[in-house]
Parts: structure tokens; sequence; C-alpha cells
């Protein structure tokens, strides 16, 4: 149990994943704790330290963060001033998702931040009273809207009954049946229904994938019948799924999109609520109040500049090596007798067993570091490697995962 500080993730007595792990610095793909012993982190932070711990990454943020500082300005309120680096990162921003039709950007502090908006957004630029459609083993991130459109937190939303009988929770379309189920639901109940929010990987749930046809054919329905889609890339932005975004791929287009994670490389919270121009017309002349007092902090919007040209120079050698640490995974995986699923740089392996932590445990004290998951019916172990980690390195920890998952499932 923690002394000080508390984590409400279970309940208020819960422990750090990993208890004794005390980290003092980072290099590359690895954590170092205080005895300097060497871990991989094949989290990539939370799902969010994509480049990894970047030396020449952080000394270009160190000198830009030391120039704000210098200048007395780290903080900036962006309700009431101006800054180049706000028109400077949104247009950065705006280009590099490349959807012509996106012209505006809000910058928010985290990914449950961004949900939040984006629900306010759909909301407000409908003009109607109606459902919210989502997916079953969806998650949208904690604060009351997210967490009320996050399937897989259907049980807590249940506890605070929140939005409860507004939501309708749709199974994720992994199979045929289900991608017709969700749009003859659409096409039988779209005048009942004010927004979609959806994830196009289901990824805090052990993966579960669709495939891009139908999201085109759902985005495509959604247009027709006045549906405003909310897509939440919080989790399979900036390269994890094997291009810039998921939509990168699309020929549709959604009306509303959520990032944060990746999009500064975990350096300071940091996320952004891209939409429009329809919606944005939308919300002409409504009063919508969205604003916190960390939104557009310089530091934020300086690491996302940084990060996102890091993006833009390196993407060829990312492109590349996500696509070979999804074959290296591939590779091993089919030699074990284990369920799996992967895409890009994210891989689920399914182990259910109720001493799951003790493998956790296991391969930490072996040097190797993983994300947990459990969907409600299935637990297992996510592997989100850093973008850039070095295939042969991932491979040998994926292996060791795999032998050692075998006898526990
Ligand atoms: C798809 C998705 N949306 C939203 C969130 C919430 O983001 P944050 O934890 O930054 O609030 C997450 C977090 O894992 C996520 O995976």
């Amino acid at each position: 149990m923690n002394s000080g500080y508390t984590l409400l993730s279970g309940s208020v007595n819960s422990s750090t994943l990993y208890s004794d792990l005390i980290v003092e610095s980072a290099i590359n793909f690895e954590l170092i704790d205080i005895n300097k012993k060497r871990y991989y982190d094949l989290r990539s932070g939370l799902w969010n330290v994509s480049l990894g711990y970047d030396e020449n990454l952080y000394s270009d943020v160190i000198r830009c963060f030391s120039d704000l500082l210098g200048r007395g300005i780290p903080y900036l309120d962006i309700q009431s001033y101006k800054n180049p680096l706000y028109e400077e990162v949104s247009k950065k921003l705006l280009d590099f998702v490349g959807i012509e039709d996106f012209k505006k950007v809000f910058f928010t502090n985290s990914g449950s931040e961004s949900m939040e908006l984006a629900i306010k957004i759909a909301q407000k630029s409908c003009g109607k009273n109606g459902k919210i459609v989502t997916f079953n083993d969806s998650y949208h991130g904690n604060f009351f809207g997210g967490m009320a459109v996050s399937g897989l937190d259907a049980l807590i939303n249940n506890d605070y009954s929140l939005l409860k009988n507004n939501i309708i929770y749709l199974p994720f379309p992994d199979n045929v049946e289900k991608c017709q189920y969700i749009i003859d639901y659409i096409e039988e109940n779209y005048q009942d229904i004010m927004f979609f929010v959806m994830e196009p990987i289901i990824a805090s749930g052990g993966l579960n994938f669709s495939n891009s046809n139908f999201f085109n054919k759902l985005l495509k329905i959604l247009k027709e019948r006045n549906i405003i889609s909310i897509f939440d890339e919080v989790a399979t932005g900036f390269y994890r799924t094997g291009n810039r975004f998921y939509l990168t791929n699309l020929e549709e287009k959604p009306d509303i999109l959520c990032l944060s994670k990746s999009i500064n490389n975990g350096i300071t919270p940091l996320g952004a609520v891209l939409f429009s121009k329809e919606i944005e017309r939308k919300l002409i002349r409504k009063d919508i109040e969205h604003f916190s007092t960390q939104n557009g902090n310089l530091l934020g919007m300086v690491s996302a500049k940084i990060t996102i040209d890091y993006f833009i120079k390196y993407e060829k050698e990312i492109f590349y090596n996500v696509n070979l640490l999804e074959k290296s995974f591939n590779k091993i995986a089919v030699q074990y007798n284990l369920k799996y699923k992967s895409k890009g740089a994210m891989a689920s392996i399914e182990i259910n067993s109720p001493h799951l932590l003790n493998l956790i445990e296991e391969l930490k004290n072996i040097g190797v570091l993983v994300y947990i998951y459990s969907d409600g019916r299935n637990n297992g172990i996510t592997l989100f490697p850093i973008l850039t980690m070095t295939a042969e390195k991932y491979a040998s920890c994926v292996n060791i995962i795999f032998k050692k998952g075998l006898h526990y499932a």
C-alpha cells in the first residue's frame, strides 16, 4: 500500500502494479530502478511514450522548456492571451492528422478530458435529444461522460446511474453478423440517436478488431442519417496500428476526433479534440462551456510540437519498424497454444489465470514490464512496445512472455 498518495483504480487501498519498483531513470526502451536494474518497457509508459525515452528528443525538449522558463512563461492562460505556439501547434496537428475538412483543435489535458469535451460538442451540435451509441467493451476514459460511454466500465456506471438510460451498448463488430447487426440497428433507430462514440480497435479490454470496410460503411450511414460520430484514437493514434492514425486509411471521416497519449510522448498532460467544419458551423451561436486552467499549457504545446516533428522526421523508420514488430510478434505467437491478437505495435495474449499477477511479477523479475487487461470475461497481457524498439529485443521478450504464459493459462 502507498503511504501518502492514493490510487483509486480498484479501491482506496490499492497498491501500484509493481509495488516494489522504484524507477529512477529511463533510456531508449528501458526503465532503470534505484538499484540500476533495467526493465524493458513493453507498455510504452501507459501507451503514451511511443518514441521511447529518447535522449535526442528530450534534449530538444529541454532546450525549448528552458527557453519558455527563461522567458517566464511555462504557463499562459489560453482563454486570455495569444501566443504563436497555439497557432503553430494546432496547424501542425491538423496537417499531421490530414483530414481536409478538420480546421479546429481544442487542447485538453488527457484522453478523458478529450472525450468529455467531444460528448459536449456532439450533444450541443446535434440539435436533438436521444440516445448515445457505443461498443460493449470499449473504454473512453474516466470522467463522467467517458465513463458512461465506456462499455468496459458499464458496471461502475451502474453505481453512479449516470446517463445510464441514454446509452446503447452494441456488440463490437468483430464478425460479419455483428457488423450487420450494428448497421441494421442504426437504420432502424436513427431518429432516436444523437451520436455514436467509437474506438476503432478495442484496446483496454484486450485487443479486438473490426475492419476498415465496416468503419467506412458505419461512418457513411451515420453521416447520411445525421448522427454525429466521435472517433476515439487516444490509444490507436500516432502509428500504433501501423498508420499515422486508424482513420488515415479510411475513405469516410468522423465528425469529431479525440487524441491524447502519444501526442507529446507523455512529456506533460496533453490531449486534443479536432472537429469538422460542419460541427464548427453547428456550434455557432450555441452556448457551450468547456475550459480548464491548464488547457493549452505552453510546455504541453512545445512538447507536442517537438514530438510531432520527430514523428514526421522518422516516419519511414517508424513504419518499417512497426511492421517488423508486428511480424516478430506473430512469428513467435503462432508457435504457442495461447489465444492472441495483434495489430501494428499492439498485441494481447489471453491468459485466464487467477495467478496472472504472479506471472507479471515473474516477468518483472527478469526485466520485462507489461500491461494487464481484463474485460470481465477474459484476462491477459497487453503489449504496447515502444515503436522504435529493435525487433530482436522485442522478439526475445515476447518469447519469454509466451513461454511463461503457457504455464499459467
Ligand atoms: C481509447 C481511450 N480513450 C480514452 C482514454 C482515456 O485517456 P486518459 O487516460 O489520458 O484520460 C484511454 C486511456 O487508456 C483510451 O485508451
